[in-house]
C-alpha cells in the first residue's frame, strides 16, 4: 500500500520538486553546445531568449536613451533609483523599456520580477536558471502606453524580485540594468522593412495612450503586487476619478505561484481527501481572477498559462523560453461603461480577487484614465458577467477524469456624451474555458488538454446610429501537457516523459472585417528527464519547437522558427515577407 503511495505521490510532486530542491539541470549538451571544451570562466555567457517581435534596434538607433539602474540582487530584493524623464531636446514617439539580465554559476532559484515607475507596474517576467557558464537575457517592451508616467518628474523607478523557492534563503546573484530607449518617426520612415510594430497596441489601436495612470496596488514594502493566498483574500485600492473621465482601462498584471503555479492540472479537493494525498495543490483546475468597483462585478479574466522557466521539464526552456516567460501577457478590461459609478471625484473601492485562488498570486493593475475638457455624462446600460459553471469529477483511486467547463459573458452599453460629440458604445465579451484532466496508471501519469477562447466586440455609433467603429478581437490559447513518470533502472530514479503543446493565437479585426492583425504563436516540447529526489536532473533529452508569426496589413509582417534540440538551436528562421 505504501509503495504505491509512494509511486502515486512523487509524480505529483514532480513539478513543484524542481522549483524548490532540485538545482538546475547543467546537462551535459549546454556546456558543450557552446563551444567550450576548455570550460573556462572566459566561455561566453549563453543567451536565453523569447520569442518575440524585434525592436528595431539592429537598424536603427534610438533618438536617445536613458539608462536608469544597474544593480546586482544578492540579498536584496528590491531597488528604487530616482527616474529620469527623456531630455526635452529629445524626439520620439514610440518608447521602449530594456530589462537586461545576466547571471552566473549554478543557482537554485526561480524568481519573479516585475519593474514598476510610481507605483505603475511596466513589466512582469520571469527568471530563468542560471548556469555554469552563465546566461543573459534582454527583455524589451514597447511601453508607449505609459507615456503619462514616462515623461514625468520626480518618480522613482523599483524593481522587485521575489524567488519562488519557498523557505528557502533568497540566493539569487543576478545583475540587472533597466533602460529606456526613445525612437522618433522619421526613424521609422527610414527603415520600411523593420517598422516599429508594436503588439501591445493591438488592441488600442488608434487609441492615444491614457492622460492618467492610477495604480491600483500595494505598498512598497513587500514589492507593489498583492500577494493573494486564498479566494477570500480580496485587495482594495480607493480611487478617485475625475468627473471628466470619458473612457478607463483597467489593465492586469498577474502571475501565480506555489501551489497555484501549475493551477491547470490542479485535481479537485474531492479527489485528494478520498485518495489521503498529502498535497496542498488542489482547488480543481479554473481560476479566475475578479475585478470589481464597490464590491460589483465588472470584469473577469482567465490568465494566459505561462509556464516559468522551470516549469514541467526545466531542459526544456534552454535556451528558448515559453511563450510569455520574459514578458507577462497583462490583460485590459474596459471599465468605460462603469464610468458613471465612479467618475464623481469621490472615493470609489477597485477590488481584486482570484476566484478559488490558492497560494499565492501576485497581482495588481493599472487604471488608464482618458480626460475630457468639460464634464462627460457617462449613462450606463449594463448586465454584469454571467457564469456557467460545469464540472464532472469521476475518479476510481487514483485514476479519473476531470472535466471543467465555463461560460461567460458579458455585455454594456453606455453613452457618453463629451467635446467629442455623443457617442454610444456596446461592449460584448464571450469567454469560454474547456479543461480536461486526466490521472492514469495510478495516477502516475497525467494528461491536460485545456482551451481559453475569448472574444470581445466594440462597437461604436454616433447619436445618428451611424456605426463609428467596430473591432473584434479573438484570443486562443490551447494547453496540452502531458506528465508521465516510472521508476527508472537506477535505483530511487524516476524517468519522466514530457510533453508540452501550446498556442497563443490573438486576432484583431477592423470593422470591414479585414483581419488587420494576426499573431500566432505556438510551441511544441517533447522530451524526457531522469530524477533523483533531491538531485538535479541526472540526464534528459528535450526537444523545443517554436513558431511565430505576426502580421499587421498596415505594417507587414515577421515570423520566425526556432528548433531546439537537446539545448542546441539547431534552426532558427526569420522572415519578414507575408505569406497571403
Ligand atoms: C567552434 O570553434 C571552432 C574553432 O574555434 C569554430 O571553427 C567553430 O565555428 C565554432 N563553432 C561554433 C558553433 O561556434
Ligand atoms: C582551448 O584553449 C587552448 C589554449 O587556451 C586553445 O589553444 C584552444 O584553441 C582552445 N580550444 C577551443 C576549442 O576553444
Ligand atoms: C549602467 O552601466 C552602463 C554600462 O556600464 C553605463 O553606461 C550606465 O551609465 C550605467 N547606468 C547607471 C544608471 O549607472
Ligand atoms: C546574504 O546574507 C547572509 C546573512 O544575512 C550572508 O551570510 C550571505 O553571505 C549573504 N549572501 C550574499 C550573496 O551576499
Ligand atoms: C555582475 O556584475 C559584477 C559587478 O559589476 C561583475 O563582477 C560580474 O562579472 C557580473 N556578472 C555577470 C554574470 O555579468
Ligand atoms: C522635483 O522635486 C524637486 C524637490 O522636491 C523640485 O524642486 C522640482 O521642482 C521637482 N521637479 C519637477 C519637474 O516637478
Ligand atoms: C478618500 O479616503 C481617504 C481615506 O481613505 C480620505 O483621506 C479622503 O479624504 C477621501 N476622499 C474623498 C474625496 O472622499
Ligand atoms: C516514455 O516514452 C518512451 C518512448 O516514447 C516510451 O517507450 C516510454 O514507455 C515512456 N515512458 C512513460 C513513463 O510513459
Ligand atoms: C510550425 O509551422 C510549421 C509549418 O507551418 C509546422 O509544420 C509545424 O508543426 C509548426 N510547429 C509548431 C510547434 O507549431
Ligand atoms: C510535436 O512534436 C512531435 C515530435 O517532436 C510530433 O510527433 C507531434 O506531431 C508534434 N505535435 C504537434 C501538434 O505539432
Amino acid at each position: 500500500m505504501n509503495a504505491i503511495k509512494l509511486l502515486v505521490f512523487l509524480p505529483l510532486l514532480l513539478t513543484v520538486t524542481f522549483q524548490s530542491s532540485l538545482k538546475p539541470p547543467l546537462s551535459p549538451s549546454s556546456s558543450v553546445n557552446q563551444n567550450s571544451t576548455n570550460d573556462t570562466n572566459e566561455a561566453p555567457l549563453q543567451q536565453y531568449l523569447e520569442l518575440t517581435l524585434p525592436l528595431p534596434t539592429n537598424n536603427i538607433t534610438p533618438a536617445c536613451s536613458t539608462s536608469i539602474l544597474n544593480h546586482t540582487f544578492t540579498n536584496t530584493t528590491s531597488v528604487n533609483v530616482n527616474y529620469t524623464p527623456p531630455p526635452d531636446t529629445c524626439e520620439w514617439s514610440v518608447f521602449f523599456l530594456e530589462f537586461r539580465v545576466a547571471c552566473k554559476g549554478e543557482q537554485h532559484d526561480n524568481g519573479i520580477a516585475g519593474v514598476w515607475i510610481g507605483g505603475i507596474e511596466l513589466l512582469r517576467t520571469s527568471t530563468a536558471q542560471s548556469t555554469y557558464n552563465g546566461v543573459f537575457w534582454n527583455v524589451r517592451k514597447d511601453v508607449t502606453r505609459y507615456y503619462s508616467v514616462i515623461t514625468q518628474h520626480n518618480l522613482t523607478l523599483s524593481v522587485f524580485f521575489q524567488s519562488l523557492v519557498e523557505n528557502h534563503e533568497f540566493n539569487v546573484v543576478y545583475n540587472v540594468s533597466v533602460s529606456f530607449l526613445f525612437y522618433s518617426d522619421t526613424a521609422e520612415a527610414h527603415s520600411p522593412s523593420r517598422k516599429l510594430i508594436s503588439v501591445k497596441n493591438y488592441e488600442n489601436d488608434g487609441n492615444t495612450p491614457a492622460d492618467v495612470i492610477i495604480p491600483i496596488s500595494g505598498g512598497v514594502n513587500d514589492g507593489f503586487w498583492f500577494r493573494i493566498h486564498d479566494e477570500s483574500d480580496t485587495r482594495t485600492k480607493d480611487v478617485q476619478i475625475s468627473s471628466k473621465a470619458y473612457k478607463a482601462v483597467l489593465e492586469l498584471y498577474v502571475s501565480f505561484h506555489g501551489d497555484d503555479e501549475f493551477w491547470y492540472m490542479n485535481p479537485p479537493d474531492l479527489y485528494i481527501k478520498a485518495n489521503d494525498l498529502p498535497i496542498t495543490s488542489g482547488k480543481g483546475s479554473y481560476r479566475e481572477v475578479l475585478v470589481t468597483i464597490d464590491g460589483k462585478l465588472v470584469g473577469t479574466v482567465i490568465p494566459f498559462p505561462v509556464i516559468f522557466p522551470g516549469g514541467i521539464n526545466p531542459l526544456f526552456w534552454k535556451p528558448v523560453v515559453s511563450i510569455g516567460a520574459f514578458d507577462l501577457p497583462s490583460y485590459d478590461i474596459d471599465l468605460t461603461s462603469y464610468l458613471g459609478l465612479f467618475s464623481d471625484c469621490h472615493n470609489h473601492s477597485i477590488g481584486i480577487r482570484i476566484s478559488n485562488g490558492i497560494s499565492f498570486w501576485l497581482v495588481d493593475a493599472n487604471l488608464h484614465v482618458w480626460l475630457d475638457n468639460s464634464n462627460v455624462q457617462a449613462i450606463m446600460e449594463y448586465e454584469p458577467p454571467s457564469m456557467e459553471i460545469e464540472h464532472k469529477y469521476e475518479f476510481e483511486g487514483l485514476d479519473g477524469e476531470f472535466k471543467t467547463e465555463v461560460e461567460r459573458s458579458t455585455s454594456s452599453t453606455r453613452l457618453v456624451q463629451s467635446s467629442k460629440g455623443v457617442l454610444k458604445t456596446k461592449v460584448t465579451e464571450e469567454i469560454k474555458f474547456t479543461n480536461k484532466l486526466k490521472f492514469k496508471e495510478y495516477g502516475t501519469r497525467k494528461e491536460l488538454e485545456q482551451k481559453i477562447k475569448t472574444k470581445t466586440k466594440v462597437k461604436i455609433t454616433d447619436n445618428k446610429g451611424h456605426s463609428v467603429g467596430e473591432t473584434v478581437i479573438e484570443k486562443t490559447y490551447p494547453l496540452k501537457i502531458t506528465v508521465a513518470a516510472r521508476l527508472g533502472s537506477s535505483k530511487g530514479g524516476w524517468l519522466v516523459n514530457t510533453t508540452v503543446i501550446q498556442g497563443r493565437n490573438e486576432k484583431f479585426t477592423n470593422e470591414i472585417g479585414s483581419v488587420s492583425r494576426v499573431l500566432n504563436h505556438d510551441l511544441n516540447c517533447t522530451g524526457w528527464m531522469m530524477l533523483v529526489k533531491g538531485n538535479p536532473i541526472i540526464s534528459g533529452f528535450t526537444e523545443n519547437h517554436q513558431n511565430y508569426s505576426y502580421m499587421d496589413v498596415l505594417k507587414g509582417c515577421y515570423s520566425r522558427k526556432v528548433d531546439v534540440v537537446e539545448g542546441d538551436v539547431i534552426a532558427d528562421e526569420t522572415t519578414s515577407i507575408c505569406v497571403n
